[in-house]
């Protein structure tokens, strides 16, 4: 048995690489570098897409089929009750997107991919008791969600810094989220549940939950002259540090290094980002000295983390962020499953008692 399926390989995908030894991703043949900054959402969603769907938009088509889709899925906004309101903005995202009719055909997959889009800024304006911005289908994707969001069209290096974040974070080989996914859509049920099966897994606090309690660590550590002490008890009373470590990367993560560009981009001087940049340096030093044999370094979420704050996005709204972008590649590989692969059922070892024999 593999415990947490360590180096087992689940499926071929023509999608993503990980090169955990030389930090390096791959994205349908493209190095990250190559497109992150360099490449818009709907181009990332065509390149990820392709070859999935015979109907499939292509070039300004998909940017504005995207929007039309935004517009058709922000219906659903007016379902969101007051106690949906009242949860964490990932739990009321899925609950809207679990509201999108199931298929696998390329209408679904559009509403897919502007569901956490459009849904994300509307929760965080109904928690804030204002009204819900409508998409406005003539905006590039990542503009739009932070007009959605704001009330009003956002600094044009704002949105570019999102678009880098969205690509940046869009697919990933088989991540948690992504491999739940396919497990769905090998089952055939479709690609809504496929996607909300990536949404769940994607919540939890050791995959896309991460960046949220990164600001908290940064907010509690307050200066730099105080991370030693806090991260040692931190590690002292058995906690992890979030934003480090990562399953496959044995070095730096590249994605961190896109976003932390992403950022210097968007302000040179940023007083928050050199902060951060001396508590992960103490963070990387202690985690040298306290687990030596296991190369722990920066993962994407700690980047995600500054760059999501810089674009005034709440902390708590972190990971539906990371579903805007991820979703194309939950979509992606969902087809791929079903396109090619067999219903995913890998075997348990019983371990419990036999049944006693009758006397
Ligand atoms: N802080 C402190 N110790 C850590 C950390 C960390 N961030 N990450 C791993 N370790 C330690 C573990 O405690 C364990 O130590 P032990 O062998 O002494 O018990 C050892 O490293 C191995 O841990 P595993 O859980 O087996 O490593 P795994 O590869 O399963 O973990 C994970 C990967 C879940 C990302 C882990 O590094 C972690 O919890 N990081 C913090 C949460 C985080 O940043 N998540 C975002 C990941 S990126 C993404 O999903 C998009």
């Amino acid at each position: 048995m593999s415990d947490g399926l360590d180096d087992v390989v689940a499926a071929e995908t023509i999608l993503s690489d990980v090169d955990g030894a030389a930090g390096r991703l791959i994205i349908r043949g493209h190095l990250l570098d190559d497109l992150a900054g360099r490449t818009s959402f709907a181009e990332a969603a065509e390149l990820l897409l392709d070859g999935f769907f015979d109907d499939l938009p292509r070039g300004a088509a998909l940017a504005a089929a995207l929007g039309r889709s935004r517009l058709e899925v922000f219906r659903e906004v007016a379902g969101l009750d007051a106690g949906l309101v009242q949860a964490s903005p990932v739990e009321a995202m899925r609950a809207l997107t679990a509201r999108l009719a199931d298929g696998d055909d390329v209408a679904t997959a559009l509403r897919l991919m502007a569901a956490p889009a459009v849904f994300t800024p509307a929760v965080i304006r109904m928690q804030r008791h204002l009204a819900p911005v409508a998409p406005d289908p003539a905006l590039p994707h990542a503009a739009d969600i932070l007009r959605m969001m704001r009330g009003e069209v956002a600094d044009p290096a704002q949105a570019a810094a999102l678009d880098t974040y969205l690509v940046t974070v869009c697919d990933h080989g088989l991540n948690a989220s992504t491999f739940a996914a396919r497990v769905v859509a090998s089952t055939r049920a479709g690609l809504t549940s496929a996607v909300l099966a990536g949404v769940s897994a994607l919540k939890g606090p050791l995959h896309g939950g991460a960046p949220g309690p990164v600001i908290e660590m940064l907010d509690e550590i307050g200066e730099a002259a105080n991370a030693r002490a806090w991260l040692e008890a931190a590690l002292q009373r058995g906690d992890r540090l979030m934003g480090f470590g990562h399953r496959i990367y044995r070095v730096r993560d590249p994605r961190a290094d896109a976003l932390k560009r992403a950022i210097r981009r968007l302000d040179p001087n940023s007083g928050r980002l050199a902060y951060a940049e001396a508590v992960e340096a103490a963070a990387l030093a202690i985690l040298r000295e306290r687990k030596p044999a296991r190369s722990l370094q920066t993962n994407v979420e700690f980047y995600t983390a500054l760059l999501l704050e810089a674009l005034a996005f709440p902390p708590e709204s972190f990971t539906c962020v990371f579903a805007m972008g991820r979703v194309i590649g939950w979509i992606a590989h969902a087809q791929e499953q079903l396109a090619g692969g067999r219903l995913i059922r890998p075997k348990s070892t019983y371990i419990g008692p036999e049944p006693r024999q009758a006397a």
